[in-house]
């Protein structure tokens, strides 16, 4: 058995900024000390964090814990404003480069950006600037607590009360996820609930769920080493499936919901979240099967009118070569390891991380403020409620 998983993605005392490597999940678990920016940067890249809110706060403590411990050297940038924004700005920029889809990052990176500003016009002085940018960088990374629950609590009584509304089956519902939605990919970093995830464990913890399924998610597989690992530790009635047995899932078993989180949702509603949302999205239409999106306010970005104008990214193609795990032997010690799946220089690999999900075939969109759906006969979403 796998030892018991503490829960965070992020450890930070305010000295010492560690992660998780999610890439050796779910066979060890290994934390890893984020000391620089370019540690930051490559650990995101890299996806050894991962998920939309956790690599906006990685990406904001390792920024807070630079500037930390620039104002303990007194280091020379922080001579005048100008030299601070000459410092910082690369800093913010080079940050937002490391992964292009999920807003969280660029948000949180435009937001210091803004407070560097909003301290200089103020006339502040330069370790005041650098006081308020390292207290806005913590404040991002601590947000989440009371948002995720709320999100939770708001999506969870709304299916069970649409469940029983329309007469169905059942006072526990059966809910679908795809990808990781729980602690690993959030920022909070004490144990509580979470986007998608959070609205399953709030439905398990009153009484109203009945399984939780979810995707492997290949091929990072963070369905079967995230979510398995966080569902096997949350104690939660769970059963996972390849991504190719969705549609039979919908076929065979009564599937109340399929609840995702989201990486990037636009004025319209239209949500990017992890490859194979999509496919999910449009079965799950087939079948009348509400479909909830989870995610907070900040992943709402109004500035794009709809799905087209998200940057999807590219994954190496490598990576969907690749599968990583543990070899087990009988008598011995677990190793990790990573086995390729497809002939050695296999070239044309299609790998993008993301799909775009249509505002027509999505039920409902929660926040920390409330649930949105579409009006009668509209296709796209009006946002304003919930933003
Ligand atoms: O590529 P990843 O693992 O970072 O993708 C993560 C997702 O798509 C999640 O569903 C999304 O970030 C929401 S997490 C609360």
């Amino acid at each position: 058995m796998p030892p018991k998983f503490p829960l965070t993605s992020i450890k930070f005392d305010g000295d010492r900024l560690e992660i998780v490597n999610q890439l050796l999940l779910p066979h060890s678990t290994e934390f890893i000390e984020i000391n620089t920016i370019e540690d930051a940067h490559d650990a995101i890249k890299s996806m050894k964090i991962r998920g939309a809110p956790a690599i906006a706060s990685l990406a904001a403590l390792a920024f807070a814990s630079h500037l930390s411990r620039a104002l303990k050297a007194s280091a020379d940038f922080l001579s005048s404003p100008d030299t601070i924004r000459a410092h910082v700005e690369p800093i913010l920029a080079y940050l937002d480069t490391a992964r292009p889809t999920a807003v969280n990052l660029s948000a949180a990176m435009q937001r210091l950006t803004t407070t560097l500003e909003a301290s200089i016009v103020a006339g502040k002085d330069a370790r005041t600037i650098c006081t308020d940018l390292v207290a806005e960088a913590h404040k991002v990374a601590d947000e989440d607590i009371g948002r995720n629950k709320k999100m939770a609590q708001w999506g969870g009584d709304w299916l069970v009360d649409r469940n029983k509304h329309n007469g169905g089956t059942g006072t526990k519902l059966n809910v679908l996820t795809v990808c990781n939605t729980g602690s690993l990919a959030t920022s909070v970093r004490t144990s509580s609930l979470r986007t998608a995830l959070g609205l399953i464990t709030y439905l398990h913890e009153s009484g109203k769920l009945a399984t939780a399924y979810y995707t492997q998610t290949t091929p990072y597989h963070q369905g079967s080493r995230l979510t398995a690992l966080e569902l096997q530790t949350l104690e939660i009635s769970s059963v996972m499936i390849c991504d190719t047995m969705v549609g039979s899932l919908f076929q065979h078993h009564n599937i109340h919901a399929v609840v995702v989180g989201a990486d990037r949702i636009t004025k319209n509603g239209d949500t990017a979240n992890k490859i194979g949302t999509y496919n999910a999205a449009v079965i799950a239409a087939r079948h009348k099967i509400p479909f909830v999106v989870v995610a907070p306010i900040s992943t709402v970005d109004v500035a794009i009118t709809d799905g087209s104008g998200i940057p999807i990214e590219q994954r190496p193609p490598i990576e969907a070569c690749l599968v990583r795990g543990a070899v087990y032997p009988s008598d011995g010690e677990s190793k990790q390891a990573t086995v390729m799946i497809t002939p050695p220089g296999l070239k044309g690999i299609y790998n993008p991380s993301f799909d775009v999900t249509p505002a027509e075939l999505i039920t409902a969109i929660v926040t920390e403020k409330g649930v949105a759906t579409r009006r009668p006969g509209e296709l796209i979403f009006d946002l304003s409620s919930v933003v």
